[in-house]
């Protein structure tokens, strides 16, 4: 629920497992300005990930839960939603988080739980994307932010972001094109659920009031 003293700003929890450069867009883009939107707490699954420097240097709480420490997924998420709902979010958002969520959890946060998947959604649901792309020979690939579901990967798509696959590409040049698009989407997304523009009513996202599932938004190439 949205805290009615906190002046209306959206309060966010994001969690990661890495490099955490998806978060450094969103600090750089949202933490600007008269943006709405307030990154109130990161949260990994591992002490290693940059992306918790990049939290400390912006002056966000960063915090560790190591999955390690759990007997089960169960008692895992069961602890990292209690660590998450301490911070009263009102936007809970997957930047890299590299686990899979217990359906309690999901159902816990649907409809205010985002995250953001290297490929043009329904292709290439899971791990080594740009290897897959590649593979199948995809003229084209991509990167689309998402409200999280139980299906892994398979929540409404909000907006996608495509590059050109070139004969020249490997996995790491389509993954360099893809983060850059990456982190022109999410903080994008982040602002207009902030901004009251987009939400999740049912299996359905709203756009400007509109639903948009039979047709996700593409962003416009730079
Ligand atoms: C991003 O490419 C994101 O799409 C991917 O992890 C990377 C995190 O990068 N997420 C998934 O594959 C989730 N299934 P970052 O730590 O530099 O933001």
């Amino acid at each position: 629920m949205r805290d009615s003293t906190a002046q209306d700003l959206l309060r966010i929890v994001v969690l990661i497992s890495g490099s955490g450069t998806n978060l450094q867009a969103m600090i750089d883009q949202i933490h600007q300005g008269d943006s709405p939107a307030r990154i109130v707490a990161v949260i990994s699954n591992k002490a290693e990930a940059y992306g918790l420097k990049r939290a400390q240097q912006a002056g966000i709480p960063a915090k560790v839960l190591s999955h390690r420490d759990y007997a089960s997924r169960e008692e895992y998420d069961a602890a990292l939603q209690r660590l998450i709902d301490g911070y009263q979010p009102d936007l809970l958002v997957l930047a890299g988080f590299m686990r899979i969520l217990t359906d309690d959890f999901v159902r816990h946060y649907q409809g205010r739980m985002i995250n953001i998947h290297p490929s043009l959604l329904p292709r290439h649901k899971g791990l080594n994307t740009h290897q897959r792309a590649l593979e199948a020979g995809d003229a084209e690939h991509g990167c689309s932010v998402h409200y999280v579901t139980p299906e892994l990967d398979g929540g409404p798509v909000i907006l996608q972001a495509s590059v050109p696959v070139e004969a020249s590409d490997t996995p790491e040049s389509l993954a360099q094109k893809v983060h850059a698009q990456e982190h022109r989407i999410y903080p994008r997304v982040i602002e207009w659920i902030a901004r009251g523009r987009v939400r999740l009513e049912e299996d359905t996202v709203l756009f400007d009031n509109q639903p948009i599932n039979d047709q996700p938004r593409r962003a416009t190439p730079d």
